[in-house]
Parts: C-alpha cells; structure tokens; sequence
C-alpha cells in the first residue's frame, strides 16, 4: 500500500514540476484509438498462448506479454475480458509461445483469422505447445488482477525450451516485422566488443 501512494506522489510532483508535456501537446485522452497508436509505438514480440480443453488444443495470440520475477519465476499477459480463452487461462496449466518469424501464419490463426495449414502440436508437457517455435513457458495461473477492460494473468513458468537459429516475429505500430539482417561487420564488432570485455 505505501509502495502505491509513494507510485501516486511522483506522478502528482511531475505534474506539477510540468516535466510532462504541456497540455496542448497532450492528445485527448477520449479517443482511444489515438491512445492505442501512439502504444503501437513500443515495439513488441508476438507470443500464442496455448491450452488444452477437452480432447482439442487452443490458442490466443497476444503480444502484452512480459516477464515478472524470477523467483517464484512469474510471467504476465494482459487479455481482454471478452476474451474466450479467459477463463481457461485462469484455471489451467498454459504455454507461452513465443513466435519466429517464420510464424506470422501461427500469428494470424490465433487472432481469430484461421489459416489452411493447422499448426503441429507438442503434447508431451504440461499444456500443448507450438512446435517450432522460438522460445516456450509452460506455465500454471499464478494470479489474475483487475486491468479494466483486461484482466492481468500471472503464470508461474514450470518448464521453458528455446531454440537459437530462429528470430522473433515483431510487431510495431500496428504493423508486423523482423529484425533487420545484422550485417558481418556488426556481428565482427560486437564479437570484438565481447572479448575486450572479457
Ligand atoms: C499482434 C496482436 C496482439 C494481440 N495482443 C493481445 C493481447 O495482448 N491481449 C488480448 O486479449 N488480445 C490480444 N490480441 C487479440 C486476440 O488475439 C484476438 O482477440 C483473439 O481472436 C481472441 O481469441 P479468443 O476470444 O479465442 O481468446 C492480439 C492480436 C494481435 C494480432
């Protein structure tokens, strides 16, 4: 509880300082599809969370996902209330897919635009997974918290795999990405940097 009021008296003391932007360069708080553009701007992983009900697997691609703390190790995802895989997440074990960017098919299929080729399951853990996937989190609900039109999901990770020759699928502005090639020279500069480090 102090940790919060202390959170509120800093945001009251750079208001008043005017550390933040003056009020003609604030846009309007009423219009949210400005307010969801300008967060466009933080660039972010893609993942598809996925879980097993009945004898069929399902799946929610999502990119608020963050890691929380290391011990217990906790990740979150914020997913909207009207969500269908909601209450699923909250009661059962779930993996966090994070996709490659050879996986913007995976992306689409769990954002509610299906694709011709299905998905290849791994069945062998706690929750299904994606195979070929960058990196994996099988996870068991930790926590859910009010996030207003969200609710906040914690997961405990319980197991985790990754896989190093693939790159993540990005997503910026509203618009889906890579990461740029990195050239020789760069990989031979920071090869470089490392070992003077060391
Ligand atoms: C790039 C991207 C990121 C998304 N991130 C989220 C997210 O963080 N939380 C969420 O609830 N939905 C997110 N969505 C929307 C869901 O994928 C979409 O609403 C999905 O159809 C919900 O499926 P469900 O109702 O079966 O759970 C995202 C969609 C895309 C394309």
């Amino acid at each position: 509880m102090t940790d919060i009021m202390w959170d509120a008296e800093i945001y009251e003391k750079a208001a008043d300082a005017k550390t933040l932007a003056s009020s003609a360069a604030v846009p309007s708080l009423a219009d949210p599809r400005q307010l969801r553009n300008t967060l466009g701007n933080f660039a972010t992983g893609v993942v598809v969370l996925t879980y097993r009900s009945g004898d069929s697997y399902y799946g929610v691609t999502v990119n608020s996902f963050t890691s929380v703390s290391m011990d217990p190790p906790l990740v979150l995802v914020s997913i909207q209330r009207t969500s269908r895989s909601l209450t699923y997440l909250l009661e059962r074990p779930f993996t966090v897919n994070v996709l490659g960017d050879n996986q913007l098919d995976t992306a689409l299929h769990f954002a509610g635009k299906p694709q011709a080729h299905p998905v290849e399951w791994v069945t062998d853990g706690l929750a299904p997974r994606i195979n070929g996937s960058l990196a994996y989190f099988e996870c068991t609900p930790w926590a859910g918290y009010d996030g207003g039109d969200h609710v906040l999901v914690l997961g405990r990770v319980m197991n985790y795999g990754q896989q190093d020759d693939t790159r993540p699928l990005l997503f910026y502005r509203g618009r889906w990405s890579a990461l740029a090639e990195e050239s020789d020279d760069t990989a031979q500069d920071r090869a470089q940097g490392e070992r003077n480090r060391t």
